[in-house]
């Protein structure tokens, strides 16, 4: 197995936030209500959730289970509106955009990684990495070239030809994160990323990942995993779908992170 630290095209920098200026993501006052049919409240999921995420952080969400982790994670991720508040996106408002412009912006800014990986079994894994690109019109050209750039920054430029089922659960992974980093998205999003990995394998995975925030790109990981806490620099705590709190961790390795940047 090719060591992902072994991978020359990770050392290239990431942007970060389109403009380079201000943060990536700021919720204002994010409020997650869900009714039931007589429009009476059901639950509040989040309340009043404020949250600036600046260029090349490494952010962990955590939280009991119900704390509203994935709702957050829907919200920060375009896959779903808030009831109430303003997210900034790239500095532009998305909290109310109709289903159409969301998934546009979801596709150009929002690269997914997931536990169960969620690649398509019938489609080698080139042609995986290229499908957000696919639902963005680019020529199939294109398509493939980056899609093998990205193969070849996990580590996977001998299996280009293989179908998911062919590779292991941590080259599978891979194959998440090529896909998801081959728009060049603003933020990665990782939920519980490897939650379906034996831990050696899992440790490969996370190293991974702390290269690409070596590189300047933005990550925010929800999980369970204290371990995978400690490797990021901010710690997002949840509970009844507030924020319980909100740490800067002191590790070495933080790069892209310089003091002054909270707001
Ligand atoms: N579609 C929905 N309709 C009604 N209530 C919902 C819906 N989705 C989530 N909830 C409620 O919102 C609250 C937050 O749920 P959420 O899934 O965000 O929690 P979580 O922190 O991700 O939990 P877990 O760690 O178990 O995944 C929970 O009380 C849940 O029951
Ligand atoms: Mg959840």
């Amino acid at each position: 197995m090719t060591s992902p630290s072994t991978s020359p095209t990770l050392s290239a920098k990431y942007n970060g936030a389109a403009n380079g200026h201000g943060p990536v993501a700021e919720l204002r006052r994010i409020s997650k209500t869900y009714f039931k049919p007589d429009g009476s409240v059901l639950v509040e999921a989040l309340r009043g959730i404020d949250l600036c995420i600046q260029p090349g952080q490494y952010i962990a969400i955590m939280g009991a289970s119900g704390s509203g982790k994935s709702t957050l994670m829907n919200i920060l991720g375009c896959l779903d509106r808030p009831t109430s508040g303003a997210y900034l996106l790239d500095n532009g408002n998305v909290a109310q955009m109709d289903d159409d412009s969301l998934s546009r912006v979801r596709g150009r800014k929002i690269g997914f990684v997931f536990q169960a990986f969620n690649l398509i079994s019938e489609l080698n894994i080139v042609e995986n990495v290229e499908v957000p690109l696919f639902y963005q019109g680019i020529p199939k050209a294109v398509r493939r070239e980056r899609a093998i750039e990205k193969l070849q920054a996990v580590g996977l430029g001998d299996r280009l030809t293989h179908r998911p089922r062919e590779l292991s659960g941590g080259q599978q992974q891979r194959v998440a994160i090529a896909r998801a980093l081959v728009t060049d998205p603003s933020i990665i999003m990782a939920d519980e990323p490897t939650g379906n990995l034996d831990s050696k394998t899992g440790q490969t995975i996370l190293q991974l990942i702390s290269l690409l925030h070596q590189a300047g790109m933005t990550i925010i990981v929800v999980t369970h995993d204290q371990r995978i806490a400690d490797r990021c620099q901010r710690i997002i705590r949840l509970r009844d779908g507030e924020l319980e709190s909100d740490s800067l961790q002191s590790q070495d390795n933080h790069s892209g992170y310089a003091p002054g940047d909270e707001s």
